[in-house]
């Protein structure tokens, strides 16, 4: 288990300043602001390029294709039989073995990248570097030093470039944001997400170097068979936000998983946030949540609040990126907010190494419009 060591209070409030973080709990309530400009796109759609045909974009796809806004031009794998079946899936016309080839060959707007971790950072790199807008799953790259590169590459270029965390466009994040600012909780004083599973059976890359969170000598998975797991297996992470508030996020792939979450009417809570004056729980992976618990002063008994999921999709944020390029309003999402969750994970590998507290400086504008 990774746990940062026995934290004397005043050395830990000093030395470390993380802030954000995944559970959102954000030192400040700024609006977000537009990153988006709208362009001249051909038919008044976006042109779309897939990278990455694996386990995700059987996901990614039947979202982006049914969307009359985007047209998907092509798709791309290194094990091209993967982008050959997604084309004849999704009826996509162009199928390309390489990123070089696919930036070379029929023209696109935005590159979606599906890609295994390892390859964000090469793939994104290139994509801006011949002026593509990009959208990157998590994370944009391995290290925040090559995270930091892509966003100064994508502004110099004149270019969008959005990554994943795409939670923070469900209602039910918009609700908590929108709560926790209210002040009907009080102030907020102590946080907890966790997400986990029993790890995933069909990619190798997930328990190699770059990959995580798992530690085990082997797994068996699909594309390798045996393989020698090298990345953590169970994270603990304690977070200091400043001001007295802690939070600390549970992550593993070593986690019993015949459990239901959703379903059946019952769903387990993933984000849970603490105030003086009342406590606030999400159902659901944030990802897929079910609705806001909420309990305070005056209404000490735990209410159900914002059930309906809307038009979110947990594999919508490709779609919501392009729609905000065709039209020039505004995004939630933001690559500040990618990179310092970049940034909190470097922190916490370093400072698993090191045994040491470190402190994060990068920040990012709370995603909610006032
Ligand atoms: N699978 C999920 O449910 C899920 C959910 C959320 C996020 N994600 C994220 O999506 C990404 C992909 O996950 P996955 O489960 O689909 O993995 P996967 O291993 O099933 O698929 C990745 C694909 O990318 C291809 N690839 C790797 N490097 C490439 C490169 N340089 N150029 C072209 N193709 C390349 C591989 O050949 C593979 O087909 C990861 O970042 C993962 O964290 C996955």
């Amino acid at each position: 288990m990774k746990t940062t060591p026995p934290i004397h209070r005043r050395q830990f409030l000093k030395d470390t300043a993380v802030l954000g973080a995944a559970v959102g709990v954000a030192p400040n309530l700024l609006s977000a602001e537009s990153t988006s400009s709208a362009g001249p796109f051909k038919g008044g759609k976006i042109r779309v390029g897939q990278i990455g045909c694996g386990n995700v974009s059987g996901s990614y796809l039947p979202n982006l294709t049914s969307q009359p806004f985007i047209e998907v031009v092509s798709v791309c794998d290194i094990i091209v039989e993967r982008a050959k079946k997604r084309a004849r899936e999704f009826k996509v016309p162009n199928v390309y073995p390489n990123i070089d080839e696919m930036l070379a060959g029929v023209p696109f707007d935005l590159l979606v990248n599906t890609t295994s971790m390892p390859s964000h950072f090469p793939v994104n790199k290139k994509a801006l570097q011949a002026k593509r807008h990009v959208w990157s799953e998590k994370p944009i790259a391995l290290e925040v030093k090559d995270g930091k590169e892509l966003l100064d590459l994508a502004r110099r270029n004149g270019v969008h470039f959005w990554g994943s965390p795409t939670c923070v466009t469900s209602p039910q994040f918009k609700f908590m944001a929108e709560t926790m600012a209210s002040g009907k909780i009080g102030k907020v004083t102590a946080g907890h997400g966790t997400y986990g599973h029993g790890g995933p059976g069909w990619s190798g890359w997930f328990y190699q170097k770059g990959g995580g969170s798992l530690y085990d000598p082997t797994r068996r998975v699909e594309d390798q068979g045996e393989v020698k797991v090298e990345a953590d297996e169970n994270t603990m992470l304690i977070m200091n936000h400043g001001k007295g508030v802690l939070s600390h996020v549970q992550t593993g792939f070593v986690y019993f998983d015949g459990e239901r979450l959703a379903g059946e009417g019952r769903q387990l809570y993933t984000i849970d946030i603490m105030a003086t004056k009342g406590t606030m729980h999400m159902q659901g992976w944030d990802w897929g949540p079910g609705g806001v618990d909420v309990a305070s002063q005056g209404e000490a008994v735990l209410e159900t609040f914002c059930k309906d999921p809307g038009k979110y999709n947990w594999v919508g944020g490709a779609t919501y990126v392009a729609e905000s390029l065709l039209t020039g309003t505004p995004s939630l999402i933001t690559p500040e907010h990618a990179l310092h969750v970049l940034e909190v994970m470097n922190a916490c590998h370093q400072s698993q190494r090191t045994g040491r507290r470190i402190s994060v400086e990068s920040t990012f504008k709370w995603p909610l419009f006032s």
